[in-house]
């Protein structure tokens, strides 16, 4: 069964034999689980018909009614609790995923594991891990089709970081030396400079180059943390 990268490396980070897989659309994540025999139950969840029947299509498809169950509804409410051990929210926006994260906590208090893969506002989807009493014990980073894309998995535990920079970037991805990070912050780095060379060009900037100059510096320092450790 092909996958891309991204959901290959999200479905490969869950450790539990239930799933649920929330905003599953195609529902590949649970096929491919099924297909791989690591799961003995599946419950894939929309907030929409049409992705949701399209799940339900993939699912029959390849055989797995038995083992994956659809279910319309937003976030975590079509969950019963209990009923997962590992929860999955992929390919959303972060502040979407804290936002169902959050709403659904009542839930979460049976879950033993988050898989999150946010597209973007990683920062708040990791403060909100530690908020919720989970900590990260893994995190995959990997570049598809010229897009970097960011894997975490939570379990419970108590973590905070005093450094905020774990927050922006990742602590398990700076203290692994992670390639696709380390190329990353230095195509972000060298695009900084890019602009900043060409507003000093025109001499403008103000409170916007002053920001720009602040994110520089945090990634500059990421790529000191590759040579310090
Ligand atoms: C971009 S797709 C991602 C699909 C898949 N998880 C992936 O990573 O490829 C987002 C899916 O989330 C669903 N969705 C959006 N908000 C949701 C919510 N609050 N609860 C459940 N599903 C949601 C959408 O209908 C859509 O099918």
């Amino acid at each position: 069964m092909e996958l891309s990268e991204r959901l290959k490396s999200a479905a490969d980070l869950v450790k539990y034999r239930s799933v649920a897989d929330i905003g599953t659309d195609h529902g590949y994540i649970p096929c491919y689980l099924a297909y791989r025999n690591n799961i003995d139950k599946a419950i894939a969840c929309d907030i929409n018909k049409g992705p949701l029947s399209k799940a339900f299509e993939n699912i029959n498809r390849y055989g797995f009614g038995s083992i994956i169950e659809t279910r319309l509804g937003s976030g975590l409410e079509p969950l019963k609790k209990g009923e997962a051990e590992t929860v999955i929210i992929a390919g959303m926006g972060g502040l979407l995923i804290c936002d169902i994260l959050k709403k659904g906590a009542d839930k979460l208090g049976y879950v033993k594991q988050l898989v999150l893969q946010p597209q973007r506002d990683i920062y708040s989807v990791r403060k909100l891990i530690h908020q919720l009493g989970f900590r990260i014990e893994d995190e995959k980073m990997l570049c598809e089709g010229g897009k970097y894309y960011n894997i975490i998995s939570a379990e419970k535990g108590n973590e905070f970081y005093t450094d905020e920079l774990y927050y922006y970037f990742g602590k398990k991805l700076i203290e692994s030396k992670s390639e696709v990070l380390k190329e990353y912050v230095t195509v972000r780095i060298n695009k900084y400079r890019d602009i900043l060379e060409k507003a000093k060009e025109k001499s403008d900037g103000g409170a916007e180059l002053t920001k720009l100059k602040n994110s520089l510096e945090m990634f500059l320092e990421v790529l000191k943390r590759y040579d310090m450790q």
